[in-house]
Formats: C-alpha cells, structure tokens, sequence
C-alpha cells in the first residue's frame, strides 16, 4: 500500500519523537520516500542524522540553512507529498495548526499541502483532556484532518492515562487502511496481456517479434497501485512487475490464448497489450531442421485473434481494451479495429512516430473511445503512458 508513497513525516517536540525512529523505518521498509521535518524542539529529542539516515532524505529543521542560505520551500514540498503525518504531534503544534499559525517550517508545508493529513497526538493525559486541546482537535478533524487516536498507559510524567502516541506498527496499519479505501479499484479484477509470443518452428527456433513487454508492465503495475487484483498474462519477457500480481507465463499464440479465456470472464478489466504472433507454422519439426536444401519455405497458419475472440464473449459489465500498432493510415486502422473486435477503447501506436514503439522506455499514444473520439497525449515514459491509459479506463469504470 505504502510503495512508492511520498509521505512527509512531522515531528514534534515530545518524548515520543524517538518513536519516529522507528516509524520512518517501517514507512521506508514498506516501500515509501520519506522525507521528515524537525520542529526545533523535536531536534531536542531526536536527532536529524539519525532521522536522515533511516528516511535516506535529508532532514528539513528550518526554513533555510543558516550556513548556505539554502531555502526549504515549504510550497514545494507540501505539494510533493501524496499525505502528510505529524507524530509525534504535540499539543502545540496542534494549537498552532487549529489556529492557521505557520511559524515554523512543519506548520508552513501543512498550511501549503493539499493532500490528507494525518495526525498521532501525543501529551500528558491533562493536555490531552483540557477543552483548548478538545476544541483544536475537534477544529482539525473539522478542517479534514484525521486523527490517530493516542493510546493509553504510562505516560512521560509517570502518570497513567490516554495521550500516548499511537505505536508505530499501529501508525502504519492506520495508513494503510486509508490508502486502501481510496484507491479506485480496490478489488477489482484486472487482466493484462503483454510482451510477444514466440510460434516455434522446431525445437530450437521460432517466429517472435521484438515486444519487450514494458508496457504491458507498466499497464499492469499501474492497476495494482490502484488496488486491482492484477492478472498478468505474458509472453517470454524479461521484465518484473513492480507491484504484486499474479502472473502467468505463455510462450505461444495458442497458450495466451487459453490462459486469456481461463481468466475473461472473471475479468472486470481487460487490456490486451501483447503483440501477439498473427501466424504460426502449420507443423512444428520434432527434431531441429537440418540445412539440407538451398531453399527452404515455411508454411505459416492465422492464429486466432484473441481480442476478437474476447469481444465476442464480452458482457455489458466488462470492459475490453485493444491496442494498435500500425506504420500507415494509422487512425482509420486503430478505428476499424475498435469497432470489429468490439471493444471500450483503442490505444494506437504509430511506429512513425519518434520514441514510439518497441524496446524503447518511451511511448507516444492516441487513444480512441466508442464513440470513435480521438484522445491524443505527447511522447512519454512508458510508465507515464501507462498512467494517461488506466486514466482513460477508469472514466469508463461504473462505481
Ligand atoms: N491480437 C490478439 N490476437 C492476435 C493478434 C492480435 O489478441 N492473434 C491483439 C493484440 O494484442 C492487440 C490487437 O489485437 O491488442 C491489435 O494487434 P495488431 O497486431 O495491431 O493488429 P491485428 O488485429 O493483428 O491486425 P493487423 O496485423 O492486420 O494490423
């Protein structure tokens, strides 16, 4: 849940700061870019080499370096994180935030973000109890902000009671419960085909084609972070997915063929990136072909279109995504495409266009909807292709 997160961890001055050791370990263990700031007191109690050197980012106390004069622009980093959480967040800090002060670095990137906030309290059990903190905290929650309960036990003082901060393993779980319910396809079914397959001619050889699959890949693993439960199918590739998914390795046509109609009809989603051999040797040689003639022809059979073949079985509740790749009339191609193998949506591929195509870590598309409307996006990161597909697909999403 947390991989690849950009989360901005707050600390405040409270004994319970040295608790934040352990939570930017876990953040960082489970996959996420942690970058922390120090309130002046919190360095106190915690110190910003020990905090650098688990998060692997440099530790942000103040507003500028007094030595350098280098700025931390508190804009900046508000809008990098994807959440913000403040624990040790003492009574305060809290005050400060309930009443729009920003007179520290911390208070300034929350007054600038405008991602969810999240919020582990830690106090005696009096500052906990006192109606000044009961109204900040009832403004934060009010402002959007969310709370994670402190627990109760021993505190600093010596006293017992609630005010003690929320144990990191518990911060965490906290987080990835909330990450979970916002992503948009928690559970649902996806399946994606990518990279080539390979129609063997004898033991030794075969008909394959240069698909690396990154693509694929990448479609597949922007599904996962968006919490699907991704069905991988794919052709001989050297790529790993990034995100966990089940994957199902094929060699031929006929093979994505079968695992693609195993797994269709509980597929919600299904993208079908793989570049899939169009003709398959009539016999395949039991023993390795000798050179024994000066020439030598093979006779070639279609294999079946399997995205034809699933946009025949398609039901109203699926959706069916094609891709293109064509060197001319491109547009007119990807359309006619659209409408016979009836699918939701068309990714064409030119191979004329620069950084578009095979092997490459870039890609440029054009998506087409049914109603034949044309998207067009610029040259991109496969990564970020994958994006801007999964970005079209989930318009057409029902909730
Ligand atoms: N496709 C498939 N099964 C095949 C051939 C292609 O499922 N036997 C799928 C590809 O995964 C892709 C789409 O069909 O999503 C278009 O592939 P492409 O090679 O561009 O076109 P074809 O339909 O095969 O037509 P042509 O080769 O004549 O352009």
């Amino acid at each position: 849940m947390l991989k690849d997160k950009k989360v901005i961890l707050g600390v405040c001055g409270s004994i319970a700061a040295y608790k934040a050791a352990i939570l930017v370990r876990l953040l960082v263990k489970a996959g996420a870019n942690v970058k922390v700031i120090l309130t002046a007191d919190a360095a106190n109690f915690i110190t910003p080499l020990t905090l650098a050197t688990l998060s692997k980012n440099p530790v942000y106390t103040q507003y500028f370096e007094e030595e350098t004069g280098v700025w931390s622009n508190h804009v900046e980093l508000g809008l990098w994180a994807d959440f913000i959480v403040i624990a040790p967040a003492s009574a305060n800090t809290l005050a400060k935030m309930a009443g729009g002060l920003c007179d520290n670095l911390l208070t300034a990137v929350y007054l600038s973000a405008k991602c969810p906030v999240y919020l582990a309290p830690a106090m005696d059990l009096d500052m906990w109890k006192h109606e000044s903190t009961r109204n900040n905290i009832d403004q934060l929650i009010a402002y959007g902000n969310q709370i994670i309960q402190p627990g109760t036990g021993e505190l600093a003082s010596g006293l017992y009671g609630a005010g003690r901060m929320a144990e990191p393993e518990d911060i965490v779980t906290f987080l990835e419960d909330r990450i979970k319910a916002s992503l948009p396809l928690l559970g649902k079914k996806v399946m994606v085909t990518a990279g080539p397959t390979y129609e063997a001619i004898d033991p030794v050889r075969f008909i394959g084609n240069h698909s690396s699959g990154k693509m694929g890949f990448a479609i597949a693993d922007q599904f996962a972070s968006l919490g699907a439960e991704v069905t991988l199918i794919t052709g001989p590739t050297a790529e790993q997915s990034r995100y966990p998914m089940r994957r199902v390795d094929v060699v031929s046509a006929a093979e994505m063929l079968q695992a693609c109609l195993a797994d269709f009809t509980a597929a919600e989603i299904t993208v079908m990136s793989a570049a899939v051999a169009d003709y398959t040797p009539v016999l395949k040689a039991e023993q390795k072909i000798k050179k024994s003639t000066e020439e030598f022809s093979l006779e070639l059979k279609k294999t079946q279109d399997i995205l034809a073949t699933l946009g025949q079985l398609k039901t109203a509740s699926q959706l069916l995504i094609g891709f293109a790749l064509e060197t001319q009339d491109e547009e007119e191609y990807a359309k006619s495409k659209l409408v016979k193998k009836n699918l939701d949506l068309i990714v064409l591929n030119s191979l004329n266009d620069k950084g578009a195509g095979f092997k490459m870590d870039t890609n440029k598309i054009t998506i087409f909807n049914n109603a034949l409307e044309k998207i067009e996006f610029e040259i991109k990161s496969k990564t970020d292709v994958a994006v801007d597909i999964c970005n079209e697909i989930l318009k057409l999403v029902k909730p």
